[in-house]
């Protein structure tokens, strides 16, 4: 290590998005080195709604490595970030800065600590899994910062360490996660499947929902599957192989009704599997149910599917629309159904892309209150109105991978080294 000017620090900030799973990754078959029983494919987030930016951090002055998330520090003695910390270390190349004067040899790595940042730009509370960004972005960052210079299949292989869905968010648009079958884990990697602007018209509302039971997570949820569920077996061996091949065709060529079948079929097979398992997992709640009711009875109301739903290991709704305008007819549908209580603003009600509420018509508080029932009950009732239900909607699109952003953007102060 050479370095005229004594207490130094370099940082390196980055960005990643969230993904969501259309055929889902549950079952692994290495715990260790999170190797996964099958394949899965997933849709990036747009990073302007979900996403986690990091700050990584070097300098001869720090002791030892230390993280904060959304500002509060927390333990990295954790197996999983002590792997991807390693595997990049790994990677690390010689890094110059000239106008401060330093050079950082390949081989000072293994001795140099690292000071972490993170936050998420979404409600932690809103139960989204925010571990997949943070691990993509703690290795596209940390890699940034080390001149690692190796395709992202590569960092997804390290991501995929950190946990198992964050390998996906190593790329925008559509993802494959291929299992490989390598016990090393070399060829178990993310691989990009089309980019976002591919079929950009697609147009994605989360419902976050209320009332929270304590959730399994989704680590110990898929190892009580994969020692008890005789239908986990089944699935990744004969359903999923054949699911992965129709889903990259639907992708391929953007056929919306074959999209939407795989996908609500997938979700809804993973969650039969979890009512397979011994205890069985109850993930989705009465709420999730009534959003899957009615995007059921509106699609075979239209004949032909206008939206899709999935639920990872929680009740909330991801409901991906065809366009703007069947969104917009989707959040009618939704606000009339699931209104906000009476006392709240429309504005943190709806959020992100908020010019969907243009497309659904509605601009007030009033305007919900006179929207007309979406459809009729089989016995003709019109569908209950329950507020309270909902803690809000988030309107979002497909989205772009990890990105390196601006060094004023950085979370550390330059000087102390320690979040701003
Ligand atoms: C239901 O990636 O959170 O969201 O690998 O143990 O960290 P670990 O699990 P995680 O599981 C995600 C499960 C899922 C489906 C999916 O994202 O494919």
């Amino acid at each position: 290590m050479a370095s005229e000017a004594e207490g130094w620090i370099l940082t390196a900030t980055g960005r990643a998005p969230t993904n969501i799973a259309v055929i889902k990754y549950w079952g692994k078959r290495d715990e260790g080195l999170i190797l996964p029983v099958n394949d899965s494919i997933s849709v990036t987030l747009d990073p302007d709604h979900l996403s986690a930016t990091t700050t990584v951090a070097v300098s001869p002055t720090f002791d030892r490595d230390r993280m904060w998330l959304n500002g509060q520090e927390i333990s990295v003695s954790g197996d999983r970030f002590q792997n991807c910390l390693r595997e990049i270390r790994k990677l690390a190349r010689d890094v110059e800065d000239v106008d401060k004067g330093v050079l950082i040899r390949k081989e000072d790595w293994q001795k140099l600590h690292v000071h972490i940042a993170s936050y998420n730009n979404f409600p932690t509370a809103a139960g989204l899994a925010s571990s997949a960004a943070g691990f993509a972005c703690l290795v596209f960052t940390l890699a940034k910062l080390m001149n690692v210079d190796q395709d992202h299949g590569k960092l997804s292989s390290i991501a995929r360490q950190g946990s198992g869905s964050a390998c996906r968010s190593l790329y925008g648009g559509f993802v494959k996660w291929a299992m490989g079958d390598d016990a090393s884990g070399s060829d178990s990697i993310a691989v990009p499947l089309a980019p976002e602007s591919h079929w950009n018209d697609l147009v994605i509302i989360i419902a976050v929902v209320s009332a929270k039971q304590k959730e399994t997570s989704s680590t110990s949820g898929m190892r009580d599957s994969v020692e008890t569920s005789p239908l986990l077996q089944y699935r990744a061996q004969t359903v999923v192989p054949h699911r992965v091949q129709k889903m990259e065709e639907a992708i391929r060529s953007r056929d919306f009704a074959s999209f939407a079948m795989l996908t609500c079929s997938d979700s809804n097979q993973f969650h039969a599997v979890c009512l397979d398992t011994s205890p069985p997992i109850f993930y989705m709640n009465d709420t999730s149910h009534r959003i899957i009711s009615l995007v059921e009875r509106w699609n075979k109301a239209e004949g032909i599917p206008q939206v899709a739903y999935t639920f990872d290991a929680g009740p909330n709704a991801v409901l991906i629309s065809q366009n703007r305008n069947t969104a917009g007819l989707l959040l009618r549908q939704l606000l009339f159904c699931f209104p906000p209580p009476p006392d709240s603003e429309l504005s943190s009600y709806v959020i992100g892309d908020k010019s969907i509420l243009g497309e659904a018509g509605v601009q007030s508080m009033n305007d919900i209150k006179a929207l007309p029932p979406p459809f009729l009950n089989k016995d003709g009732s019109p569908c209950q109105k329950i507020a309270g239900e909902i803690s809000y909607f988030i309107c979002t699109n497909l989205g772009s991978g990890p990105k390196l952003l601006d060094q004023n953007q950085s979370l550390i102060s330059p000087s102390s080294g320690l979040p701003k």
